[in-house]
């Protein structure tokens, strides 16, 4: 009898169980057991509008390995792992981590420095590394996504970057990323002292008119990078703030977004990048009929792309905001609203085990 799992698929706005007989590993391939996984816009937005009905959905993921590929020789059974998949694969119905049981390539891995616990008290931003399951699940799309949009970027001393929305859950990671890389960095945002002291940057209030001017200023007129994690708000005041004396980025997480009318006159120095997370996995993303951007720089170096991030979670200690705990998968329509109104923190599933 073949043996089989439980995959969450989006079907009619729904995510419903779907049994899939579990095939055999290729080579370079680990099976999981899955423990957790972390709820992201993404999942609910592509449910909710019908954008890949019928696959399987969610990206992010920890657990137990249970059966490993003849190529794998990093990993064995009962190594803990985590990392992040590319779900709502309407060419690959049977990819999605809201699963029980999960194949994934070992390239996707982080590369933990020690085994994960199970979480005792979740809220509370993580020390630094990821320890818990919990937080190594509620990091993966979020530092995958930071590496997209700051791609091989090398900021030259003095250089700014400005995060919009840092107290999001890609925003508190790319404000750390930044400051990494040598950028020196602001964040944008809603008061929100309890996260936005920990990451020991400048910090503006989005909610103050005079923002934009203040960013500048407070640079010296040295933003060359900016990063939108809001998504819902024009661009005009972001683009406001990039310098005119140097080539600068406008990276925003909405990849349909585009510069405010004018901008070539306003300031030709600045170029858009359309950022999308899927450009790791997927040379071609289909989203309904979303016009998605494709990335072959990304794609077709997504190793080098891996060993940054392993880089920037586990050597620069990259801290996770605090988790909200819900139990189950057949709760994950409860842990989607949840995530709409979540503010400061990630929403996490554990599996019932
Ligand atoms: N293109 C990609 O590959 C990619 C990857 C990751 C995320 N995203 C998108 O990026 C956005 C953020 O995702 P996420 O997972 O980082 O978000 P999140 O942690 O789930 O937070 C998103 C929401 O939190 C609220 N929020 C929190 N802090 C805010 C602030 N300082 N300023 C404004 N709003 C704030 C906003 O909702 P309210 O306005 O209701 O308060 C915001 O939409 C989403 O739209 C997501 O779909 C895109």
């Amino acid at each position: 009898m073949t043996e089989s799992r439980e995959l969450y698929v989006a079907v009619g706005g729904k995510v419903i169980p779907w049994q899939v007989p579990i095939r055999p590993l290729a080579p370079t391939e680990v099976r999981v057991k899955v423990h957790s996984v972390a709820v992201n816009p993404i999942d609910w937005k592509t449910v909710e509008n019908n954008l890949a009905d019928g696959a399987g959905q969610g990206n992010d993921f920890s657990g137990v390995v249970i059966a490993v590929g003849t190529d794998v020789k990093d990993y064995k059974q009962g190594d803990t792992v985590a990392g992040a998949v590319a779900g709502g694969d309407v060419d690959n119905p049977e990819n999605g981590s809201f699963t029980n049981i999960l194949t994934v390539d070992r390239k996707y891995l982080f590369k933990l420095p020690h085994s994960l616990s199970k979480s005792t008290h979740s809220w509370h931003i993580s020390d630094g590394i990821p320890v818990t399951f919990e937080q190594a699940a509620s990091v993966g799309l979020a530092i995958d996504t930071t590496a997209v949009a700051f791609g091989r970027s090398k900021p030259e001393k003095g250089e700014w970057a400005l995060i919009y929305g840092v107290t999001t859950s890609t925003g508190f990671v790319a404000a750390q990323y930044a400051r990494n890389l040598g950028y020196s960095v602001i964040g944008v945002s809603a008061p929100f002292p309890e996260i936005i002291d920990v990451l020991g940057i400048e910090s503006l209030d989005r909610n103050d008119p005079e923002w934009p001017e203040k960013a500048k200023k407070l640079a010296g007129d040295k933003i060359t990078f900016a990063l939108d994690c809001v998504t819902k708000d024009p661009l005009d005041k972001i683009f406001s703030t990039l310098t005119k004396e140097q080539p600068a980025v406008l990276a925003s997480l909405d990849p349909g977004a585009s510069l405010p009318e004018g901008h070539e006159s306003a300031n030709p120095k600045v170029t858009l990048k359309p950022v999308l997370y899927f450009n790791l996995f997927q040379k071609v993303k289909k989203l309904g009929s979303l016009a998605l951007p494709e990335n072959p720089e990304v794609y077709n170096n997504s190793e080098a792309y891996f060993d940054i991030i392993n880089t920037q979670l586990f050597k620069n200690q990259i801290r996770t905001l605090p988790i909200t705990i819900v139990h189950g998968l057949d709760k994950l329509e409860e842990a989607f609203d949840l995530s709409k109104k979540a503010r400061g923190t990630k929403i996490v599933v554990n599996l019932k085990i």
